[in-house]
């Protein structure tokens, strides 16, 4: 393990695997490793055996069968290399506090349970018109701004950031705070004392967020799960621990699925005009771009806790297993020309969402936000386009979730 001041939580993934040629596609090597067989064992940087899983059965297998732990943190996780120290403080049990996405039943179920009871009809049917309200409200912001932004800045970032911050009742003044927080978190360089400083933060600011909500509830749902059916049920580790991994997930995920969804949308202009042009289409669409550009590099991981056969081989208890999300995406056994972007695809049963009990529990609001987000954003400006050339826009192949750190656009000023 590398000396304690100068650990990081690097992926020690050969870059093969990390590194793609294409803003799109999966890298390369791993279309090349499915062609041999659905799951494979990979060396990584430190010597350590892992296996990554390709193929659409295989990745559905490893999420819904109970050997397998999303627990990554307690166990031994091949990828997570610091030392022991470290590790311990990096995954003590307040930090770890209401992280239900690394925990299995019955922890999972319950925390799981109490924040879906949050998602209730009311606040749901309540999201589309605001929503559309918030993406015209930042087209109308651009219009007035001249005939060029960058597209992350301007739209895919502060979309999903305002829609998160009214759902959970967190102030949107703090924005800039939380985003640089988050993606600080998800840079796969970041040295590990760093993320021990910017979780405390985190943990700081939510834990006085939720003292004022104690103190004065209001509609949203970090009060609901205070003051709500279930008060008293979490602690406050909890409390914190959960409205922080809301609060992450709800903006950065659906923020660089809006960018980088738009940048294909530019670079696949029949596509984009049908989108256009065909406002029906706009659900089918939304599925389409979330197989075509899953933007979870990698992932989600788990860890065997017993022997399991799958795809052919047999996965010794102990073992990191990653699945591979934007390949699974494009297993030529589920799709017909698994690489073509097409919008009208019917029958599209992709996995960017995970699967099992697991699921994206986001998954209705970040279909609501991309249904809205991106019909609306093509139609405001009919001559979208690029400001750079396409292999100029930076890629975050350094991120644990994909997607593109800027989008140089430009637009005609309308007619007078
Ligand atoms: C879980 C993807 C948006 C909240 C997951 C998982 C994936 C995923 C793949 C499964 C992780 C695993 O199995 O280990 C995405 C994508 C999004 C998105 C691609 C955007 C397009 C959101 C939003 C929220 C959210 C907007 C906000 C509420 C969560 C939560 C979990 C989760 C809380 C953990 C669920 C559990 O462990 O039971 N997401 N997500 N996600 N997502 Fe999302």
């Amino acid at each position: 393990a590398p000396e304690a001041d100068q650990a990081t939580l690097r992926v020690q993934l050969p870059d093969e695997l990390k590194v793609r040629q294409c803003p799109f596609d999966p890298p390369q090597a791993l279309a090349r490793m499915h062609a041999r067989a659905p799951v494979n064992q990979v060396t990584l940087g430190t010597g350590e055996k892992m296996w990554v899983v390709t193929g659409i059965d295989e990745a559905r297998f490893v999420m819904s069968d109970p050997r397998f732990s999303a627990d990554r943190f307690n166990r031994r996780n091949a990828l997570i290399s610091v030392p022991e120290e470290m590790r311990e403080k990096l995954f003590d049990a307040r930090a770890m506090a209401g992280q239900f996405v690394a925990m299995d039943p019955p922890q999972h179920t319950r925390l799981r349970k109490l924040v879906v009871g949050q998602f209730t009809l009311r606040r749901m049917r309540a999201l589309v018109p605001r929503i559309t309200e918030i993406v015209e409200d930042h087209l109308d912001a651009m219009e007035a701004a001249g005939t060029s932004a960058d597209l992350v800045r301007a739209f895919a970032l502060p979309v999903p950031s305002l829609v998160i911050c009214e759902l959970l009742g967190v102030p949107y003044e703090a924005r800039a705070d939380f985003q640089r927080r988050t993606s600080t978190l998800i840079r796969m360089d970041t040295p590990v004392k760093e993320v021990l400083r910017v979780r405390e933060e985190m943990r700081e600011f939510m834990r006085e967020l939720v003292d004022a909500k104690r103190a004065q509830p209001d509609d949203g749902l970090i009060s609901g799960l205070i003051h709500g059916d279930h008060a008293g049920e979490l602690t406050d580790d909890e409390l914190v621990g959960i409205a922080n991994l809301l609060l992450a997930a709800g903006h950065e995920t659906t923020a660089n699925m809006i960018a980088l969804g738009a940048f294909a949308l530019l670079e696949h202009p029949d596509q984009l005009e049908l989108l256009r042009g065909n406002s029906e289409i706009a659900d089918r669409a939304v599925e389409e771009l979330l197989r075509y550009v899953s933007i979870l590099h990698m992932g989600p991981f788990r860890v065997a806790t017993d022997d399991v056969e799958v795809g052919g081989v047999r996965v010794p208890a102990g073992d990191t297993v990653m699945i591979s999300t934007p390949e699974t995406n494009r297993d030529p056994a589920h799709w017909e020309d698994p690489t073509t972007f097409d919008l009208t695809r019917e029958r599209n049963p992709h996995v960017a969402f995970g699967y099992g009990i697991h699921q994206c529990l986001g998954q209705q609001l970040a279909r609501a936000e991309l249904s809205v987000a991106l019909p609306a954003l093509v139609r405001r400006f009919p001559h979208l386009r690029l400001a750079c050339r396409p292999d100029e826009v930076p890629m975050r192949d350094d991120m644990f979730i994909y997607g593109v750190h800027s989008l140089p656009v430009a637009w005609d000023a309308p007619q007078a």
